[in-house]
């Protein structure tokens, strides 16, 4: 089993479900269709039509219900078959699979294993940030031709940013200082502070727009991993000796960067990405996420994308760890001991 199906992955941002439109969407390798239905709650239901196999999401939204575009069967959200059109009777059996959802801390999840156990309380609380009043937050739907778990493991080692991000994120005062990793039962915590350093060419910028300062700050990168596929970021510098370490923000410029990986494939994954900061305002978050999408996604994009094809080539092949991995080898082993305990719970209950 290639995934944790017991769990909750976002499915859409709130604002990508259309009025009266139907998105097709493929978490774990499930496909669905995926609406908002009058009543205001979002539906999910396998994109597949029983009678034939048609994609639901090529469907018609009726009466409450869906009706599959082909010969007209109608569907409840519940995925019950509520209507044959000519026919008097309705097999018990004809029904579609529903997902669980809900709508929860700005997203919306789906739960793509065994409905009896989705339980709204489980969605990771990391992401209650994505709903805080006090913050301008913008959310995006990215696409990466690569394994989740890559994405993860690129999110935990922020030491890549020299390299792969050099015009914005990276400097040498990445690598320079070394991150404390947490690790427990259930996450992994990554905290970098580069103290008294040369910002990099975005924190420059920042440093200059926002504090009007010019000159060494005290730089950090906190990273969270939630299981099985959620990481929260929160990115920040200040003028050096400013009081950041100590948790005095006022002199600073930072943004929390929350990302939700939900595999589609084993080789594809969507990356609901969002910025979310108090002074910045709207705009200037979403023109700054526009940038960031051109560069920094698309250098990861590249970087993922590569690595996932030469894996492709030769599917097992040992690659070498160094300590910088340490924080994602943590991340996979939580992810592994989830899926052995789903194996394990499916084998008692089969
Ligand atoms: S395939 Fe859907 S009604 Fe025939
Ligand atoms: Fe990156």
């Amino acid at each position: 089993v290639p995934f944790v199906l017991n769990a909750w992955y976002v499915v859409a941002w709130p604002h990508e479900i259309l009025a009266e439109a139907l998105l097709a969407r493929t978490v774990c390798n499930n496909a669905m269709v995926v609406w908002r239905g009058t009543d205001g709650i979002v539906h999910a239901l396998e994109d597949r039509c029983p009678h034939r196999e048609m994609p639901m999401s090529l469907g018609i939204l009726e009466q409450g219900g869906l009706r599959c575009r082909y010969h007209g069967l109608l569907f409840a959200p519940n995925g019950k078959c509520t209507e044959v059109p000519g026919q008097d009777r309705i097999s018990a059996g004809l029904e579609i699979r529903r997902y669980p959802t809900v709508e929860k801390y700005g997203w919306i999840w789906v739960w793509p294993g065994d409905a009896a156990k989705a339980d709204a309380s489980l969605v990771p609380e990391a992401y209650a940030h994505n709903d805080r009043a006090d913050l301008e937050m913008v959310g995006r739907t990215a696409h990466f031709k690569a394994n989740y778990l890559m994405v993860i493991d690129n999110l935990l080692d922020l030491t890549h940013e020299p390299f792969l991000h050099p015009t914005s994120l990276g400097n040498a005062a990445v690598y320079e200082a070394p991150a404390e990793t947490f690790i427990d039962e259930s996450s992994v915590r990554v905290e970098r502070w580069m103290l008294g350093k040369l910002g990099s060419p975005m924190w420059v910028g920042m440093l200059q727009e926002f504090v009007h300062y010019e000159g060494p700050c005290d730089r950090w990168q906190k990273v969270f991993f939630a299981p099985p596929s959620g990481i929260y970021l929160h990115l920040g510098a200040a003028p050096a000796g400013a009081g950041a370490l100590q948790g005095d923000l006022s002199r600073s410029a930072w943004f929390i960067n929350n990302q939700f990986l939900t595999p589609e494939t084993e080789t594809s994954t969507l990356d609901f990405w969002s910025v979310a900061n108090a002074d910045f305002g709207r705009e200037r978050i979403a023109a700054f996420m526009d940038r960031a999408r051109d560069t920094i996604l698309k250098e990861d994009q590249i970087a993922l994308e590569g690595c996932q094809s030469v894996i492709d080539r030769q599917p097992g092949r040992k690659n070498y760890s160094i300590p910088t991995d340490k924080a994602g080898l943590a991340a996979r082993r939580i992810v592994a001991r989830m899926l052995a305990a789903e194996k394990r719970a499916q084998a008692h209950s089969g």
